[in-house]
């Protein structure tokens, strides 16, 4: 008998089907998915493995780990009460958004912006508001103190992702401190800028940071993300996540890095100062145009069919972002900075490719 039926899911479930995908040809040069170029030395994957090996794998990590998200907290420069931890950034999006959000309830949500926010609002139920970014695509505090009024939730990424917006921190604190909705910032690319929204948290209640040890911390295989909110709204939070949500691997590779942030930094000094070597040279290629970007990637538009430019770039081994499919970024593509002869044959690449793909 075949009785089976999908009408278990909820109603907004269906038109979601398949999630966040992405199509990775396989290239030799990655600079799709911001990560860092530079894998771990040898001898810190060691250390980590040596922390590991010794510790019972049959146990449970511990319910509370208070001196691991001490650790955390010090690194950046939260109070450990404040901290929440999580298996990539990501989950603590979505703690925060399950925490909030409902059907009939409304989040801002600029655009373009990372897609995963749109994703988790929509399995929410919420009403999506699309609002706060001008013609320029940097953030318009005007338009998201009119669109924050009735709000549940906004969400800022500063940087944004994929145009590398930042959003002022005067504007920012004036927006939070006049606002009743939650003002969620997503700090993923934090390293990059160097200006953060902890502060704001020790005193407004209606605003919360989020960090990821993915992209400057060269650690997104292993997923890692941090939350930091008042202390009295973290603990609201944490009824969102579910126990035992780090396994001890993590944990031990987030405090080597921790340890070892001093010798990472100079890879991110190297990243920022490629950044602005690359958006020099793109500037003098015909036709194209940059945005700035206060993030480990650009975004540009070459006057031709992205798609095209895309596929002539994957022909020649160089993997870009084609985000010609988001909100207003009809014309554009996204560069991830790699290391400098990876940026070089991006470079070279999209020479080619603007050879081969008419104007
Ligand atoms: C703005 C933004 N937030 C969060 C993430 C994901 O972070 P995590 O790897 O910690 O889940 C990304 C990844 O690209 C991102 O661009």
């Amino acid at each position: 008998m075949n009785n089976t039926t999908l009408k278990y899911f909820k109603q907004q479930l269906p038109g979601l089907a398949g999630g966040y995908t992405l199509d990775v040809p396989d290239c030799e040069i990655k600079l799709n998915q911001n990560e860092n170029a530079w894998d771990w030395p040898a001898h810190l994957k060691q250390e980590v493995f040596e922390r590991v090996r010794d510790l019972p794998w049959n146990r449970y990590p511990p319910f509370v780990a208070g001196d691991f998200v001490a650790k955390v907290a010090a690194h950046i420069g939260a109070d450990p009460e404040q901290v929440l931890v999580g298996n990539g950034s990501n989950e603590l999006l979505y703690a925060t958004f399950v925490s909030t959000l409902e059907p009939g309830r409304k989040v801002v949500i600029p655009q373009p912006t990372f897609t995963v926010y749109k994703l988790l609002a929509d399995l929410m139920g919420a009403e999506v508001v699309t609002a706060g970014l001008n013609d320029e695509l940097q953030y318009d505090a005007e338009a998201l103190e009119e669109a924050s009024q009735d709000a549940s939730v906004v969400v800022l990424a500063s940087p944004n992702n994929p145009t590398g917006s930042v959003v002022d921190p005067t504007d920012l604190e004036h927006m939070v401190m006049t606002s009743g909705a939650l003002w969620v910032v997503d700090e993923a690319y934090f390293e990059f800028h160097g200006e953060s929204a902890i502060d704001l948290t020790r005193n407004c209640r209606n605003v919360v940071v989020l960090r990821t040890f993915s992209k400057a911390l060269a650690t997104a295989g292993l997923r890692f993300g941090c939350m930091v909110a008042h202390p009295e709204a973290r603990p609201i939070f944490a009824a969102a996540k579910l126990p035992y949500n780090l396994n001890i691997f993590t944990m031990a590779a987030v405090e080597t890095a921790i340890e070892n942030a001093v010798t990472m930094k100079a890879r991110v000094d190297e990243i920022k100062r490629e950044r602005e070597r690359v958006a020099r040279k793109l500037r003098e290629y015909s036709g194209v145009r940059v945005y700035p970007s206060r993030a480990n990637f650009l975004l540009f538009e070459t006057g031709r069919e992205p798609r095209e430019v895309w596929k002539a770039m994957v022909s020649r081994g160089v993997l870009v972002r084609d985000v010609s499919g988001y909100p207003r970024l009809g014309k554009a593509l996204r560069v991830s900075i790699g290391r400098p002869e990876e940026n070089d044959a991006f470079l070279k690449a999209l020479e080619y490719a603007m050879t081969v793909v008419e104007a």
